[in-house]
């Protein structure tokens, strides 16, 4: 991924917009290009938007217009890619979308370009086999937004070139991302594997009558969760024995092993049971109240990041 600083939005949607605005406020030109026309003329203002959000929380280093200048609209894919050192694909989850979009690419990127795919959890593998620079491919899996939320997983494909996942990891770095190396291939990567275990739990606890929904959505927001804004899991156990992890296995392992024993056979989350939970949430937060919430949501991740930058 050498000579050059360009890179390139192919699909702008919700993410594919969130990662135009990472790139152009870290002083990259991105080209952005969208097959629907009516997603390529909301970029702009929905970036100015979120523009505003981040300068009113104090995290906009640079003029929002000058971020916004650096955005260039593109109506044909291969304008947008040709001489972008990296590409962002972030077009919907589907693995013949991906697979189309990836075709057309792989048709006009640089020899020496990298690219990352958006995808929440279909594997690079699934849709890059045939590419003549399937080499060049990778998983770069964003959080929603990515302007907020810096983490981002790289996932090789088996034929992924070692140097272009350093080169998508120098590059998150040098924006701003907070990116992990998943070595190789694995469903859901780390994170939606996480999450997968916390919320199967959350709902098996729930379905037995252990505790409320909001009970548990308290033991998260008002007790594990304060730590995990700054601190892992593995960070997390080091400090709750007085002699480090190997302390706290010696003295937990069992108690975490005997639990583990009982959820030997999951099962999908019952639909009786999402329903019932869809009903408390719903008496809660009505559905007409969701976007509202979300933009709350926004504003406060803005806030902790604002705090976290603080901090150092
Ligand atoms: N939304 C999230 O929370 C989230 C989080 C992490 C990753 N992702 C992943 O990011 C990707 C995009 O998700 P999204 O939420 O932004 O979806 P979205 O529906 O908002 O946007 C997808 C965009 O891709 C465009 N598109 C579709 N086919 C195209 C093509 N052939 N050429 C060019 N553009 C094309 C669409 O017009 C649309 O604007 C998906 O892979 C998704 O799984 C989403």
């Amino acid at each position: 991924m050498e000579g050059g600083s360009s890179v390139a939005v192919v699909g702008a949607g919700l993410v594919g917009c969130s990662w135009a605005l990472v790139f152009a406020r870290a002083g990259l030109d991105v080209a952005v290009h969208d097959a629907d026309a009516a997603a390529r003329s909301r970029v702009r203002d929905r970036i100015a938007a979120w523009l505003g959000d981040l300068a009113a929380a104090g995290l906009l280093e640079d003029e929002a217009e000058a971020c916004l200048a650096r955005v260039r609209l593109c109506d044909r894919l291969d304008e947008a890619v040709r001489s972008a050192a990296y590409i962002q694909e972030s077009v919907f989850e589907r693995a013949d979308v991906k697979a189309e979009v990836c075709r057309a690419i792989d048709g006009a990127m640089r020899p020496d370009a990298v690219v990352g795919s958006s995808s929440s959890g279909i594997p690079a593998s699934r849709f890059t086999e045939g590419l003549a620079r399937r080499n060049r491919f990778l998983i770069a899996h964003p959080v929603n937004p990515p302007h907020l939320i810096p983490v981002v997983e790289l996932v090789p494909a088996p034929w992924t070139d070692a140097d272009a996942v350093s080169a998508a990891r120098a590059l998150m770095e040098r924006v701003g991302q907070s990116p992990v190396t998943v070595n190789r291939e694995v469903e859901g990567f780390i994170l939606n594997r996480l999450q997968g275990a916390l919320l199967n739990e959350a709902f098996a606890l729930y379905r037995e009558g252990y505790a409320g929904l909001d009970d548990i959505d308290r033991t998260v927001r008002d007790g594990l969760g304060l730590r995990w804004s700054f601190m892992g899991p593995f960070e997390t156990i080091d400090l709750n024995a007085p002699g480090g992890i190997a302390d706290y296995a010696a003295r937990l392992k069992d108690l975490y092993h005997s639990i583990a024993m009982q959820r030997t056979a999951p099962e999908p989350w019952p639909d009786e049971v999402v329903k019932r939970a869809e009903t408390e949430r719903r008496a809660a937060l009505p559905a007409t109240a969701l976007t509202k919430r979300s933009a709350w949501r926004d504003e406060r991740l803005a806030k902790l990041l604002a705090h976290r930058r603080g901090e150092g």
